[in-house]
């Protein structure tokens, strides 16, 4: 360590030289452990006060002193400037252009049927109706033979089917004999109407396990179906919702006060309803149920094929033969049962005319919804 005729040489000039030469925090860092660190030259001029005159100690020490606090508060500063100076290159550095416009994800939502399946569960549940769920793989017994279509039924030719070649599902390769097999037992179920034997069987076994008689039923069973159709008004997948009521005193004058009250819930508004006579293997009597067109107040138009009247679901009175099937006894118990398409029902409430626009994906038609 230098010293003058004083014994001490402030270290500010050189300091303050080298200081200027800094470029960033890093050899900021270590200039100030070569002044102030523990091994630094301030340290090392402390401990030169010991071996000077008693009468300059005081001077040079507080020499040193003063000349500390410069560095410390010199050093300091210079931390701070590099700092902001370091901050502001990394912004001018980057890449990023904050004038862009910034992402953003768009919002999905509902597909129309899912809206209208919704609405009309809703209003289901609201008279009391639970929900039932069945598989959609299917076999013949479920989905024909126990709702009273037996093999040779033509009733099986209102609904195209198709069947599942359970040999390819069993090996995973379609084997001679099997290919083009389309007789087969397991199929995907063409209507929901196959919850119903599902449900009922279920209860029947539960109250025989229970030693009571079968209980009363009241349920809706929403889901997909599957047939072989393919133009304006038919998708080979479409969805539909079952109903299903049983107990020992119900009559059809109870199947007509439900569907009327759900078709005005549904269409939100009154409107006339006609049941019209029909056929189906699984309810005797059966109906259809038409709503007055309200495309034209009846008057006639291409909706309603200048008729005044929409189609809307089937329905009828459980077929005591399907009772039988399920072991619910056709003696005590009667009930009615209902079937309709969604497709169409949202086809109708948005006065949509190609059912294949819910299937194609296009945005343009899914986000009015
Ligand atoms: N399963 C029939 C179909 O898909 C619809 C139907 C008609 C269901 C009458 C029923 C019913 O429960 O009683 O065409």
């Amino acid at each position: 360590m230098e010293t003058n005729e004083q014994g001490y040489t402030s270290l500010n000039d050189r300091f303050l030289e080298e200081l200027g030469l800094i470029k960033n925090t890093a050899e900021l860092i270590t200039l100030r452990a070569r002044y102030i660190g523990k091994n630094g030259y301030v340290t090392a001029a402390l401990k030169t006060l010991v071996g000077l005159p008693p009468e300059l100690r005081g001077n040079v020490g507080r020499l040193i002193n003063e000349d500390k606090n410069l560095i410390t508060s010199a050093l300091k500063e210079k931390e701070e400037e590099l700092k902001k100076l370091e901050i502001s290159r990394k912004i001018t550095s980057s890449k990023i252009d904050i004038t862009l416009p910034g992402y953003y994800k768009k919002a999905g939502g509902r597909h129309p049927v899912s809206i209208v399946m919704r609405e009309v569960i809703d209003v289901f549940v609201s008279m009391g109706f639970s929900i039932e769920d069945g598989p959609e793989v299917e076999t013949d017994y479920y989905n024909f033979e126990a709702l009273n279509m037996p093999k040779d039924h033509p009733a099986r030719d209102m609904q195209d089917t198709f069947y599942i070649n359970t040999d390819y599902v069993n090996t995973g390769t379609p084997s001679a004999h099997n290919a083009g097999n389309t007789e087969g037992d397991v199929l995907l179920r063409t209507h929901t109407s196959a919850v119903q034997i599902r449900v009922m069987q279920r209860e029947v076994a539960k109250s025989k396990e229970m030693q009571r008689s079968a209980p009363p039923l009241r349920f809706i069973a929403p889901g997909k179906v599957y047939r072989r159709d393919s133009d304006i008004t038919h998708t080979p997948l479409f969805h539909q919702i079952e109903g299903l009521m049983v107990d020992t005193d119900i009559s059809f004058a109870n199947l007509k006060a439900v569907l009327e009250g759900f078709l005005q819930l549904v269409f939100d508004r009154r409107l006339p309803v006609r049941f019209r006579p029909s056929f189906f293997p699984f309810t005797e009597p059966s109906t259809e149920v038409d709503i007055g067109c309200f495309f034209c107040k009846q008057t006639g138009c291409r909706i309603c094929k200048g008729t005044g009247w929409i189609e809307i679901l089937g329905a009828g009175m459980v077929n005591p033969k399907v009772f039988q099937m399920v072991g619910y006894d056709p003696e005590h118990y009667c009930g009615f049962a209902f079937g309709m398409g969604i497709e169409r029902i949202t086809m109708l409430k948005y006065g949509i005319d190609d059912i294949r626009l819910f299937y194609e994906g296009d945005l343009r038609f899914l986000r009015q919804f």
